[in-house]
């Protein structure tokens, strides 16, 4: 059964657009109806007036109750047979209009429901209209916003959301694939990058990962791009949708913590530190090869945490006894591991993924029965300093740590595990 979508409005001219592309389509296609209608066909007097002056003053006009009532009372009545109906009004004021709103109102089209779109000018249209629809046992009124700002009325809103919601409808769009990976979709993220021919383009080459032809290896990329993107650009989509999940790490994450350890390792040096020697450390002692048979050894516990099945960070602790000579003369003689690695992707760091993925470090290491934990952080690194007295760490001395051709000092820090 196609639905039908009704648009109120005093430009009906505005809606010309939907007759274009895959909404045009979708109405030839009878897949869709669209009706737009002039509000001015129903005001009464000559001028075609639809507002008046707002009652206790104030700037601008508002739009008539009368003249709207009798515009939807006709908009409505046109589709009886139809049990549900949803009346949106557009306004900046709304509920903020989503794509799980759009599904909604898909379903609501797809089942044959009726949905009418009141598109106001000006103040905007007297609230008795929006309260005696809303009084209606079948109808649903929805006062909309499509985002934080103002437009000059409901036009530009009810194009968007008849364009998000005709989208979704049963054979508008050609692959149903796409409607799943894109953002927004299930998973709460925003979309990966994509990229097509050539394969350089003006010295931009596209990811080597993407032309490998490994599904396994393309998948765990995009996935991450997606939570990197949504990371930086929109965290509270993040926080609400993804929490971080801190697990033990396996074999199979060696590439994915690689991955990690190489965009965050130059975070942690000094300022001054030449790229190429912290590149250096990373090749030779965080590559996927080293870190597999970290992951092989008994004494090496790896953690890391996942935010939407995409690894973030994770940690290293090196059980047993320090060894360097510099070290063992200032932690204590219940030092029973090194918390050697503790890496966060920067646009996570002001998440939770770094608490949730330290105090379980800990209390995998206390599981262990390790009585304290010792750390090396670089003495300019006063992030990660501060991070690590919060998680109870204090400092107990100083050592040498070499990074590519220079010997860094480092600060040691030690925090006990209560037994
Ligand atoms: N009318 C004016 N501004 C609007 C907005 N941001 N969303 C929906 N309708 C509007």
């Amino acid at each position: 059964m196609s639905g039908r979508i009704d648009i109120v409005s005093i430009f009906p001219g505005y809606l010309d657009p939907l007759e274009l592309s895959l909404v045009g389509k979708a109405r030839q296609d009878g897949l869709l109806d669209v009706a737009v209608h002039d509000l001015r066909d129903w005001a009464t007097d000559r001028h075609r007036t639809v507002d008046d002056t707002p009652f206790g003053g104030g700037a601008g006009m508002v739009m008539r109750p009368d003249v709207w009532g009798a515009a939807l009372d006709d908009v409505l009545a046109a589709d009886e047979t139809t049990a549900r109906r949803t009346v949106l009004v557009p306004t900046p004021a709304g509920e903020r209009f989503t794509q799980s709103m759009a599904e909604e109102l898909a379903l609501l089209v797809c089942a044959g429901g009726q949905l009418v779109i009141a598109c106001g000018r000006y103040e905007g249209i007297d609230a008795r209209v929006a309260e005696h629809y809303a009084e209606h046992e079948h109808i649903a009124v929805r006062e909309v916003s499509i985002g934080d700002y103002v437009l000059n009325g409901g036009e530009v809103a009810a194009l968007v959301i008849t364009e998000a919601v005709a989208r979704l409808l049963p054979g508008v769009i050609g692959n149903p694939q796409s409607l799943v990976e894109e953002s927004h979709g299930s998973a709460g993220l925003l979309e990966y990058p994509v990229y097509t021919k050539p394969p350089s383009w003006r010295g931009l080459d596209v990811p080597e990962v993407l032309r490998s032809g490994d599904h396994g290896r393309i998948g765990t990329w995009r996935r991450s791009r997606a939570v990197e993107r949504t990371a930086r650009r929109r965290p509270d989509l993040l926080a609400r949708h993804a929490p971080p999940h801190v697990r033990l790490a396996k074999g199979v994450d060696a590439e994915a913590i690689a991955d990690v350890a190489a965009r965050t390792f130059a975070l942690a040096c000094p300022p001054d530190l030449p790229a190429d020697d912290a590149e250096a450390f990373v090749a030779e002692h965080l590559n996927a090869v080293a870190l597999r048979s970290a992951l092989r050894s008994r004494d090496r516990v790896l953690l890391v945490a996942e935010v939407a099945g995409a690894v973030v960070g994770f940690t290293m602790l090196a059980l047993g006894r320090p060894e360097a000579e510099d070290v063992r003369e200032v932690v204590s003689d219940r030092a029973g591991a090194e918390l050697s690695k503790c890496y966060v992707l920067s646009e996570h760091h002001r998440s939770s993924v770094a608490a949730e993925l330290m105090r379980a470090t800990l209390s995998e290491a206390q599981r262990r029965g390790v009585h304290s934990v010792w750390l090396g952080v670089n003495q300019g690194n006063e992030r990660a300093q501060r991070f690590y007295r919060k998680h109870g760490f204090v400092r107990v001395g100083s050592r040498r740590f070499a990074v590519g051709s220079r010997t860094e000092s480092d600060y040691v820090m030690e925090r006990t595990l209560a037994s």
